[in-house]
Parts: structure tokens; sequence; C-alpha cells
């Protein structure tokens, strides 16, 4: 078998390792934990080999052998990535740290694997966790040359995972940037908060790390827009709103030098919101008059604040635009009220088309359920009122997918599917691939499901399927992950 077939189940198959691999990796730490808490002969030990003996055993009379293979954060059983659950975290954390405690990147087990191999192998894992050696996975492969475990082999992490090396590297490159960009904006509130003065240089460095990193690394940095954190929602909301800002930027066009300029305006954009009370901005419910109109001073405030700041001793002049427009609105319903006619900026409707999906998109601590993307989208794109430049929401649509791949949707023809990629063509985003999970008549079908493509056109004229709404997978016991990867 080649290298790249090797260990991957065949079509079909699928389902089988899947439903298996849970019990494998449940026995599999039971028996572990069993034998680091007693001694052999103790009945929950004997139990526990009983059970692991039973779920591999099953699965190799099927399978010719089981590749529990680590990669990055993941665990592959035969091709299958296991999901970490609620219900197996224990599990899946247990075997990881013990993988990785001896830099083992495969586990195979052979067809005719013994309950005294299992033994004898778990027993040396856990004698040698404990023992310091210069390199743990040498001292394990010579233990186990000398015990007779002829079904169990392994082969060493790096052998393995050279190339998943430089996408975790990649993942580490933004998480520190989206870090860095946190703790600058953290920075620069908290001085204007205190009234101290400060200047723009280190914001300027924070903005072009992440411009950089949406440039070379865009999934990446956009995936971390979607953490969750409510002490640091503020700093954090600044830094999604730069990242979606550069985004967007990117997509229509924009060179990097003017998407360093963008980046700035978008991280600073509520700056003003530093001069209104905290339990103002994080109050929880609905603000009092009052304290709405407060809050509505963020704009003008903003701008009063940033015409004491020097960057690179320049006065940012894009950002105090951007931070008296953002909330303005194209048809200037918004506020603050404008004096004379005006055109929003174009730096203005970017920020504030990034400023609209990040706020409602994200949990805060009196929105505990943030909207499903899809319906921000179509609320940002249907409802005119809300007032943002539709050929921004255009270029949003395309960068995040009106239905982003995993959404579960209800079809004209009663079925259940799972979005399975997004469409680039632009007349079509409301039609892409995905995945039939429940038939017409409610049976499920086992994932991966079955591939529809929704621009496929009807006979008689129309589509043969059409989206109708978006559920939650939830409500029909469906995993979307199972379906697309
Ligand atoms: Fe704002
Ligand atoms: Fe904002």
């Amino acid at each position: 078998m080649s290298d790249e077939t090797r260990g991957r189940p065949r079509e079909g198959d699928e389902a089988f390792v899947r439903s298996s691999a849970r019990g494998i990796l449940l026995t599999l730490h039971s028996a572990l934990r069993a034998l680091k808490l007693y001694p052999v002969e103790n009945a929950t030990v004997q139990k526990a080999l009983d059970e692991l003996q039973a779920t591999t055993t099953a699965f190799l009379g099927v399978e010719p052998e089981i590749e529990l293979r680590l990669a990055g954060d993941f665990l592959f059983l035969s091709g299958v990535r296991l999901r970490l659950e609620l219900d197996n975290f224990a599990a899946f954390s247990g075997v990881l740290s013990i993988l990785r405690a001896f830099d083992i990147g495969v586990l195979r087990i052979h067809a005719g694997v013994e309950r005294r191999e299992w033994l004898a192998f778990l027993s040396m894992l856990l004698s040698l966790a404990n023992q310091s050696f210069d390199d743990r996975y040498v001292a394990l492969i010579e233990r186990m040359a000398q015990a007779s475990v002829p079904n169990i082999e392994l082969e060493p992490s790096t052998a393995t995972n050279e190339e998943i090396g430089d996408d975790r590297e990649a993942k580490e490159v933004a998480k520190r940037t989206y870090a860095q960009g946190v703790a600058v904006t953290k920075e620069v509130v908290n001085s204007v908060r205190m009234g101290r003065a400060s200047s723009l240089k280190k914001v300027k460095r924070a903005v072009q790390m992440i411009v950089d990193q949406v440039l070379t690394n865009e999934t990446s940095i956009i995936g971390l827009t979607t953490l969750r954190d409510y002490d640091e929602y503020t700093f954090m909301h600044s830094v999604n709103v730069c990242i979606f800002a550069v985004a967007l930027g990117r997509k229509i066009g924009f060179s990097k030098l003017q998407l360093y300029d963008l980046g700035m305006t978008a991280l600073l954009h509520d700056i003003g919101k530093a001069k209104v009370p905290i339990e103002i901005t994080t109050k929880p419910g609905s603000l009092e008059e009052e304290e709405w109109r407060m809050m509505q001073a963020h704009p003008w405030r903003g701008a009063m604040t940033l015409f004491g700041m020097r960057g690179y001793d320049e006065i940012p002049y894009r950002a105090i635009l951007v931070a008296h427009e953002h909330h303005m609105k194209t048809d200037l319903t918004g506020y603050p009220r404008h004096v004379r006619p005006r055109q929003l900026g174009l730096f203005s409707r970017i920020v504030a088309v990034a400023d609209g999906f990040a706020a409602a998109t994200t949990r805060r601590s009196y929105q505990t359920v943030p909207i499903e993307p899809d319906q921000v989208l179509k609320e940002m794109w249907n409802n005119p009122r809300r007032g943002y430049d539709p050929m921004i929401v255009k270029a949003l649509i395309n960068l995040i997918g009106v239905y982003p791949i995993g959404t579960c949707v209800i079809l004209d023809t009663f079925e259940v599917a799972i979005v399975a990629s997004t469409v680039s063509d632009r007349d079509a985003l409301n039609r892409p691939l995905v995945r039939i999970a429940i038939d017409a008549n409610g049976g499920a079908i086992a994932a991966p499901g079955i591939a529809v493509d929704l621009q496929e056109a009807a006979p008689a004229g129309g589509f043969v399927r059409s989206i109708v709404k978006v559920t939650s997978p939830e409500r029909y016991g469906l995993v979307p992950g199972d379906f697309f990867v």
C-alpha cells in the first residue's frame, strides 16, 4: 500500500470506522486509567482490559489494522478524525497527552493482538511516563523490543508529521498576532481612560502584523475572530473589526499601504468608548435614555481623542473621519446627526460593515446567543434601513459566504442538508453544494450524506432543490463536521 492510502478506510467503511472509533478511544483510556489506579489483578483492571480487547478485536474483524495517528491537535483513527466532544473529553485528552509524552505519531495495532499485549504495552507506557529519559520514545521502543508485543507497532511523531508542523506554526503566528492586537488596544484604551498621553506607534506595528497575516494566512486569522472572552470583549471587538475590514479591503483591491491605513482606522473606530463610563459600555440589558445618549457620543468623542494623538508624528486624519462616521449609515439616519449633506468616506463604509458583522456575530455580556452569520448577512443585505453600502456587503458575503460551510439547512424537498462548500459565483451565493443528511421521509442518511448541487436546474424550469431556511443541526441530531471532512 502507498503512504497515501495506508490506513485510510475504503469508501463506505468510513461510517463503521467512525462509530467504532469512539468505543476504542474510550476503552483505551479506561484501561490506562484503571492500570494507573489499581494493581493488575483488580477487577476494574480486568474488566477494562476485556472491554479494550473486545472493541479492538471487533474492529480488526473488519479492518486489517487500527491506526491511531496524532497530527497537531488532532487524533485520527484509521483515517477518520476523532471529534472532541463533551462526553469523550477525558478520554480524548488523556490519550492525546500520553501519545505526546512519548512523541508517538502513530500507534498501529494489527489483527491478532492479544489481551496480554495490551496489558504489557499499557503497563510500559505508565511506568516509563514517570521516569526521565533523554528520549522517552527510544526508551519505549527498546522496552517493547524486549517484551513480546508483535501486534503493537509505533512510529515517532517527527517522521510522519513534518508537513503538519508548518500548519501549526502558521496558527501559532496568527494567535500571537491576534494577542498582540488585543494587548495594544487594551493599552491605548486604558491610557485614554486615564487621560494619559499615548502614541500610536505600537498600534501601527500591531496593525501591520494583522495586515501581513490577512495577506498570507487569512483563514487562520479570520478563524480567531470567533474566539469568545467576556472580559476582553471590548478589545477583541476592535481587533475583529480590524481583521474583517482589512480582509474586505483586500477583496476590493486595496494596496498593502492602503490596508495598513484601513486597519489602523478600524482598530481605533471605537476609541471614543474609552471616554464613556465603563458601566455603560459594559451594561447588560438595554440602556436608559440618558445612557444611550452618552453611548451615542462615542463617535465624536473618538474623533476628538484622536486629534490629540500622533503616530510617527502624523495626525491620523483618516482614523478621525472613521471614528466620526462609522455609525452614520449611508442614508445619514444614524448618529451623530449630520449638519450638511455629505457622502461617507470609503474607509467609513468598510469599517461600518465590518463593525456591524463583528458585533452581531459575537457573544457579548448582554447577548448570550450570537446570531447565526447567515441571518446577519441577510439582514445587512436585505434591510436598506441598516444603511450599509451594498457593494461592501457583497464583498463581505463573498468573504464569508451566505451559507457558511457547516450550516444546516432545510430544503423545499423536505430534505435536511449540511452546506459542504461555498460558491464563488456571485449570482449563485444562495445555491451552495450541500450534503443531504436526512431524506424527505425523515430517514437519516449516514455521513457524509448525498452530495447535491443546488444550482442543478429542474427540467420543467427552476431548480431541483432550494434552501427554505436555516435550522439548528442539534434539532436533527446532526454533527455538521461529519459531513464535510
Ligand atoms: Fe462604534
Ligand atoms: Fe464597534
